[in-house]
């Protein structure tokens, strides 16, 4: 059945690859999105209105031109070291602003809701790194406790409505591109490290840091649960034919359950790029949690996920693909 699916952040990484795979499969769907982040360019073949989630006028007059019947919300901020310098703009982009959308679901009855959460509402992760949805929440940041808010709202809304439900997907860490070339992380900044590795491996930087080499794992270094954007983004709709087949509210992990450390992941980036850039061992980053690792179990139970792209190597080779082409991106 043909869904009509606002997607607010739809012009930003994920929300991108996910409006490409809705359009492929025959849904309606119209962008919302403050390109303060996000590119013109990465909406390839939606509507695009360029609003703030925050300006609730703008967003309840979209609601009103268009009859949605679910909304997808990638629209927030996302660099953890900026939400401990500035809390407020991560409490008002990801908290306060998820208010006013979901307000807008509710006066005009949309009652179909996913929602980007991440791995962060974990902290430091459980005694043995591999978290659940049932393990504590424990966010250590001010960007996962404003996720972590948004969850407790979602959860209060549809105990309140029995005719709402969302599923909230906690992201581990994203990584990879579209094949296209299109489509994938921009963004001048860079803090994660497999865009980090990459721009070392093109002459972007010079040199790249390890945050820590001292951790309790087999080679000293951090390990995370990688996990391919074209996977994540299929779990998006994997949640929308849940929802639709009458399926109650969730929260679920979005990881492979396996883990890579860091020298694993630069190794493989010197691989697929052929280049030894310089690495420096550095101190350890603040927050870092040593392991963290999805238990994905609920969500290839539930929504029959079944991931394709679980290939490092594939992960990081589309994602230097998309980096090679970057300087010629509108
Ligand atoms: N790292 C380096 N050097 C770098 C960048 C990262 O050694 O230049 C290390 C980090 O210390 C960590 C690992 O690589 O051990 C991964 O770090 P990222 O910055 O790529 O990702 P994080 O695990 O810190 O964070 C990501 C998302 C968050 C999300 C979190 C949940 O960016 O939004 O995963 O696991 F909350």
């Amino acid at each position: 059945m043909k869904e009509k699916v606002l997607v607010t952040g739809g012009a930003g990484y994920i929300g991108s690859h996910v409006v490409k795979l809705l359009v492929d499969a025959g849904h309606d769907v119209v962008v919302y999105d403050n390109l303060s982040t996000g590119y013109r360019s990465a909406v390839l073949e939606a509507k695009l209105v360029v609003g703030d989630v925050g300006d609730c006028e703008k967003l309840d007059a979209t609601f009103s031109d268009e009859n949605f019947t679910a909304v997808m919300h990638f629209a927030g901020s996302i660099i953890v070291p900026e939400s401990v310098t500035d809390p407020i703009k991560y409490y008002i982009n990801n908290t306060t602003n998820s208010l006013c959308l979901l307000d807008c679901c509710v006066r005009h009855g949309v009652n179909r809701f996913i929602f980007s959460s991440t791995a962060a509402v974990y902290g430091m992760g459980g005694e043995s790194g591999s978290v659940s949805e049932s393990s504590p929440v424990n966010p250590i940041n001010p960007y996962g406790r404003s996720k972590l808010m948004t969850e407790w709202i979602l959860e209060d809304l549809s105990r309140s409505n029995s005719n709402f439900n969302f599923i909230a997907l906690r992201y581990f860490n994203v990584a990879g591109a579209d094949p296209s070339g299109k489509l994938g992380q921009r963004g001048p900044e860079a803090t994660h490290l497999i865009k980090v590795a990459l721009q070392a491996a093109l002459g972007v930087r010079e040199h790249m840091e390890i945050f820590g080499a001292d951790y309790d794992t087999p080679d000293g270094t951090g390990i995370r649960d990688y996990i391919h954007v074209l996977d994540l983004a299929q779990a998006h709709l994997d949640a929308l034919s849940y929802l639709r087949d009458d399926g109650n509210s969730q929260i679920l992990n979005c990881g492979y359950g396996r883990g890579f450390s860091v020298r694993e992941v630069i190794s493989m980036v010197k691989q697929v790029s052929g280049v030894d850039f310089k690495v420096i061992e550095s101190e350890r980053r603040a927050g870092d949690a040593p392991y963290l690792v999805a238990i994905p179990d609920r969500l290839e139970d539930l929504l029959e996920w079944r991931p394709k792209y679980r290939d490092l190597k594939w992960m990081i080779e589309t994602a230097y693909n998309f980096e090679q082409g970057i300087d010629q991106l509108s």
